[in-house]
């Protein structure tokens, strides 16, 4: 079954379609004022009432009541399913539609040859035997200062200079096509089949099984290639496997952290020298499938080793990007940058453990690395420096963009915070920032008393068209209608937490809205209706967001919204008075109570 699509990808389409161009070509639109109308396509009629709304990327018949997204649209008009309507106007932009991958899971592979596993096993015991045979590959490894511990811990072995060794062993009949199957031969042009790995020192790669699935394999001193690896295979993928995982677990434990490095000969050096819990992505960048087998170990810390340079950078923003659906409160990240000329081999030999453990604990949190590389990628200097406009909108588009990726978290919600303090998001109205001493001189209930009534006058009356109800009016609701129409709006929102305080109906629903918006920086209205689609609130919040403000503009309603929080704030605060009013002269209040009540009488609003 092929996964779901991600909601980031049905805000982006949303985002990037024209819901005019889209019915436009169906049903010639005619402009009118704000919005553009037609014949609706949806019933007969001879007058126009069917309109479609460029802001709130929405179209509505005031005739049969039809209405909803470009995606509504596609569904209703050319017949299409959900998937098939979001399909149809991805293929449009010409791009493709993603699908949700659950991490770690892979598709069930076909049917292995289980004697495959076998055979590498084998392979591995015979390196192993040669290297003890091999004065020059002993010389190597003293060379390389390795401990006969830890050669035997991941059974480091030796590939003998012979072209047809693994035949010798094994014998033709029997082998051949395996060891091919395998990649431990290889068959040219003319039908020659012969070893892959000849005179090299040889690092067995396992699964987290601790099955043999392939080979690393070193040239003794100096030679190109450096490091011969086994292709593809049946039970190889090399961008999903980490070198030393399988050894990492079987050293503690519980294990707690994995430190990510480069190589083989880093694993192992680390290892020597008293950190166990190293793994190597095998010089490939580090993919999902990677960070998916780090975290189903259980560990809770990662850190990431990078060279120092622009490449170790780039690998490192890679990672992170990689990362990012993986992140939550639990799960620390860090990234660790390696002075020039080092890598974890050498360092750890010049450090010890002690001093190279000290230099992790300085390695750059997540956090940082994150608003640090999206300016970097975007060429912008100092994460303190306040940025011109123009930066200030690429980087809310990029940090947004990553943000998006991760799953609801107190650390998104920092970062979030940490964006908007740094000063770089200007691209939409905050407390501090679009708020001028001259709008707060303004007088708030006017513009508010003349949207509110036209609000209540539209969704009080009678009903108008089939299947219409009565709204009653409420600040809750009219918040809610101006959440919908503006979602950027929610940067008026202080402190989302406190709206689940004030016991009011309808205050649910609004702090999902204010929820689904934060978390989503760049949705427009089409957008955060979407996220409700076929839930139990689809249907009320359709109705109000079929109102519209009749002030488009944002400072009026910056206050309108500001004045439905005071309302609300003073509804909640009178409620909570009569039921404490209530109680003190029927049961009586605990003291507790009493405080509550004291300061709900004498709270200035
Ligand atoms: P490095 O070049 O950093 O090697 O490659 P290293 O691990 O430090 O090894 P030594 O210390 O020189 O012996 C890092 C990793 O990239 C992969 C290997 O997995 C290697 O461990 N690599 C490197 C290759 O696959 N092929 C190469 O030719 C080089
Ligand atoms: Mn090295």
């Amino acid at each position: 079954m092929a996964g779901h699509i991600p909601k980031e990808f049905i805000d982006q389409l949303l985002g990037r379609i024209d819901i005019v161009d889209v019915v436009n070509k169906r049903v010639p639109l005619k402009k009118a004022g704000r919005e553009y109308t037609a014949c609706c396509p949806f019933h007969n009629e001879k007058t126009p009432s069917f309109t479609v709304s460029p802001t709130k990327q929405f179209f509505h018949c005031f005739g049969c009541g039809a209405h909803g997204s470009a995606i509504s649209f596609m569904m209703e008009y050319d017949h299409l399913e959900y998937v098939e309507a979001i399909e149809a106007l991805a293929r449009n932009l010409g791009v493709e539609v993603p699908r949700e991958k659950t991490m770690g899971n892979q598709k069930p592979r076909k049917q292995l040859d289980s004697s495959l596993y076998g055979l590498m096993e084998e392979t591995s015991k015979h390196f192993s035997n040669e290297l003890n045979k091999s004065q020059k590959a002993i010389e190597y490894i003293k060379e390389r200062d390795l401990s006969p511990e830890i050669i035997q811990q991941y059974s480091v072995g030796y590939s003998t200079n012979e072209w047809d060794r693994l035949t010798q062993l094994f014998g033709k009949e029997y082998g051949q096509q395996k060891l091919l199957a395998c990649g431990l031969q290889i068959e040219n042009d003319s039908g020659r089949v012969y070893d892959r790995f000849r005179d090299r020192l040889m690092f067995p790669i396992r699964d987290r099984r601790g099955r043999v699935i392939g080979f690393g394999g070193r040239v003794l001193g100096d030679g190109a290639p450096k490091y011969l690896n086994s292709p593809e295979t049946d039970i190889f993928h090399k961008g999903s496997e980490l070198y030393g995982l399988y050894e990492a677990r079987n050293n503690t434990r519980k294990l707690a952290k994995f430190l990510v490095v480069e190589g083989y000969m880093d694993v192992i050096a680390l290892a020597q020298f008293g950190i166990t819990y190293a793994v190597a992505t095998m010089g490939t960048a580090t993919t999902i499938e990677h960070i998916g087998q780090l975290y189903k170990s259980g560990v809770t810390q990662v850190v990431f080793c990078f060279d120092g340079d622009r490449a170790g950078e780039e690998a490192a923003w890679k990672a992170l990007k990689n990362a990012l659906p993986a992140v939550n409160d639990d799960r620390e990240i860090r990234f660790q940058f390696l002075p020039e000329g080092d890598d974890p081999d050498t360092l750890v030999r010049r450090l010890g453990k002690e001093g190279y453990e000290a230099e992790l604990k300085k390695a750059l949190p997540f956090s940082k690395f994150f608003i640090r590389g999206i300016n970097e990628g975007l060429g912008l200097k100092a994460e303190s420096t306040l940025h011109s406009i123009e930066d200030s909108a690429r980087f809310a588009t990029e940090a947004s963009r990553l943000l998006d990726q991760m799953p609801a978290s107190l650390l998104k919600k920092s970062l979030l915070q940490e964006i908007q303090r740094l000063g770089h998001v200007t691209s939409r109205p905050s407390n501090t920032q679009g708020f001028s001493a001259e709008g707060q001189q303004r007088n708030f209930d006017r513009p508010y008393r003349k949207n509110f009534g036209r609000f209540a006058e539209k969704t009080q009356g009678a009903p108008s068209q089939p299947g219409d109800y009565a709204v009653k009016k409420t600040p809750v609701r009219y918040a809610i209608t101006l959440l919908l129409n503006a979602p950027e709006l929610v940067s008026e929102v202080g402190n989302p937490e406190k709206l689940l305080e004030w016991d009011i109906p309808g205050m649910n629903l609004l702090f999902k809205l204010v929820e689904t918006a934060e978390e989503n920086p760049h949705i427009h209205s089409a957008g955060l209706m979407e996220r409700f689609r076929d839930t139990e609130h689809e249907k009320i919040l359709l109705k109000l967001m079929k109102w519209q403000p009749q002030e488009a503009d944002m400072q009026v309603l910056q206050q309108e919204f500001q004045d439905c929080f005071r309302q609300i704030k003073r509804q909640a605060r009178e409620k909570a008075l009569e039921k404490l009013i209530h109680k003190d002269q029927t049961v009586g209040l605990n003291s507790q109570e009493q405080h509550d009540l004291q300061s709900l009488l004498y709270d200035t609003l």
